[in-house]
C-alpha cells in the first residue's frame, strides 16, 4: 500500500518501541531466554512508521529484519535494554514496551563453559531492573506509556494491577493459554486496559492487531487533550 493512502495520524510523534526477548548469559555457550519472537513489537514499529511516526526500536535477539525507516538498536540482556531505553525515553512522546524482559539473570557469569558434575546443580538468580516501572517513575505527564502483559489466568485483574503499579496509561494483555494468541503465533487477541475500562480487540493477525492498538493509543491521546 502506498504510504499516501495511509492516514498519517502519528506524523511528528516520537515513538519508542521495545520488542523480543532478552538473553541472560550464564557462560560463553548458554543463556536464559524466553519464547518471545518479537513479531508483535516489530509489527507495532512497522505500523507506527507507516502512519508517519518517528520510530526507534530497541530489540532483543530475534530472527526478524529491521523495519524499513525505523532506527533499530539491538541488545541482548535486560540491563542493556534498560540502558538503551533510558537514553531514548525522555525524548519520546509514546513508549510501547512489548519486549519480554527477563525478570532474573544468572547471579554470576562463568567465564569458562560450565562442566557437568554430580546429578544436579542449582543456579542463583538476581533480579533485573523493571524497565517499565522505572519509566513510570520518571515519566512526563504528557507521555503515553503503554505496557504489555502475557498472562495465563485472571487476565484482566493482572493487567489492571500492572497498569496501576507501573503508572501506565494503557496495558495490552494477551492470553498465552491459547495457541492462537500466545508465543510465536502470527495471530493475537489483545485486551486493552486503561483507567476507563477494557476494550477487547478481535482475534486477528499481529499486523492488524498492531494497527488496532495504535488506533486505541491515538484515541486515548485525543481524549486526553479534550
Ligand atoms: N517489563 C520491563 N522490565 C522487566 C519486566 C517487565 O520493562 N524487567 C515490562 C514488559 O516489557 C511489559 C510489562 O513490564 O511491558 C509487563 O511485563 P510482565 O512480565 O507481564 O510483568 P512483571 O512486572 O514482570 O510481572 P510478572 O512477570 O511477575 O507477572
Ligand atoms: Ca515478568
Amino acid at each position: 500500500l502506498a504510504s499516501e493512502l495511509i492516514e498519517q495520524d502519528l506524523r511528528g510523534e516520537k515513538i519508542l518501541v521495545t520488542a523480543g526477548p532478552t538473553r541472560e548469559p550464564l557462560d560463553p555457550a548458554r543463556f536464559l531466554g524466553n519464547r518471545s519472537s518479537g513479531k508483535m513489537g516489530y509489527a507495532l514499529a512497522t505500523a507506527a512508521r507507516r502512519r508517519g511516526g518517528d520510530v526507534i526500536l530497541v530489540s532483543g535477539p530475534t530472527a526478524l529484519v529491521a523495519p524499513h525507516g525505523v532506527e533499530t538498536i539491538r541488545v541482548n540482556t535486560a540491563e542493556e535494554m534498560y540502558a538503551r531505553v533510558m537514553e531514548n525515553a525522555s525524548a519520546a512522546d509514546i513508549i510501547v514496551k512489548s519486549a519480554a524482559v527477563a525478570d532474573f539473570r544468572p547471579e554470576n557469569y562463568v567465564e569458562q563453559k560450565v562442566k557437568k558434575e554430580g546429578a544436579s546443580m542449582s543456579l542463583g538468580l538476581a533480579r533485573n531492573p523493571d524497565i517499565l516501572f522505572e519509566l513510570g517513575k520518571g515519566r512526563r505527564a504528557d507521555q503515553l506509556l503503554v505496557g504489555f502483559a502475557a498472562e495465563s489466568e485472571n487476565i484482566v485483574d493482572h493487567g489492571r494491577s500492572k497498569l496501576e503499579r507501573k503508572k501506565l496509561d494503557m496495558i495490552a494483555v494477551n492470553d498465552i493459554s491459547s495457541a492462537q494468541t500466545g508465543f510465536e503465533s502470527d495471530t493475537n487477541q489483545l485486551f486493552v486496559i486503561t483507567e476507563d475500562g477494557v476494550v477487547t480487540l478481535p482475534l486477528t493477525t499481529k499486523n492488524h492487531t498492531a494497527n488496532l492498538l495504535l488506533d486505541q493509543m491515538v484515541k486515548h491521546k485525543q481524549d486526553r487533550v479534550l
